[in-house]
């Protein structure tokens, strides 16, 4: 099976990038990781990149004048890799519409709520604060709204009375690394 080229973006840790990276090694899976782009040339993640020989990039936004010298530069050195789809992983950048709609449809990302419910950060906090039974994750396209747009893929995960913000958010990092990879699939084989 011919592998469509998938970049991968990361700020951060990149745990899901690893669950990304361990899925596309089966031969069955349609995608592969042709590039990973960081916005931080310290995140953690990049060690995964260089570890299994993917290329990797990064870009400091604050070298460029503004957002859109950024989201230029961007383009410009991942054009080479075809991209059939950008899986945003922890990145912590906004896009703007002209790059999304660039890559109109193929820009995917995870986040760590059941959406439409708590969209932005301290989605675990906010939830044990209003007493919610369950959480949990989502896939979704990326329209220019902050998690905003169509959901394809979600898993609940039950909130119990002794759940802290850090316990809840292993959880639903479990959930994360097994739901991206099979959202990547749906996307890919559509
Ligand atoms: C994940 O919880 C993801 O849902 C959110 O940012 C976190 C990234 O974690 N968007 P990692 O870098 O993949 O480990």
């Amino acid at each position: 099976m011919t592998k469509l080229p998938i970049g991968v973006f990361i700020s951060g840790r990149g745990s899901n990038l690893k669950s990304i990276i361990n899925a596309s090694k089966d031969l069955n899976f349609p995608g592969k990781i042709s590039v990973v782009f960081s916005d931080n040339p310290d995140a953690k993640g990049m060690e995964l990149a260089y570890e299994n020989n993917i290329d990797a990039i990064s870009l400091n936004i604050n070298d460029f004048k503004d957002r859109n010298y950024f989201e230029e530069e961007i383009l410009k050195l991942i054009e080479p890799y075809n991209l059939e789809l950008i899986c945003l992983a922890g990145y912590m950048k906004i896009l703007s519409k002209r790059f999304i709609d660039k890559f109109s449809g193929r820009v995917i990302n995870i986040h760590p709520s059941l959406l439409p419910k708590y969209k932005g950060l301290n989605t675990h906090r906010r939830a044990i604060e209003n007493k919610e039974a369950i959480t949990g994750c989502t896939v979704h396209y990326v329209n220019e709204n902050l998690d905003d747009g169509e959901i394809i893929l979600q898993k609940k995960v039950k909130i119990e009375d002794d759940d802290t913000e850090r316990t809840l958010a292993d959880k639903v990092l479990k959930e994360e690394h097994l739901i991206y990879p099979e959202a990547i699939k749906l996307v890919l084989k559509k």
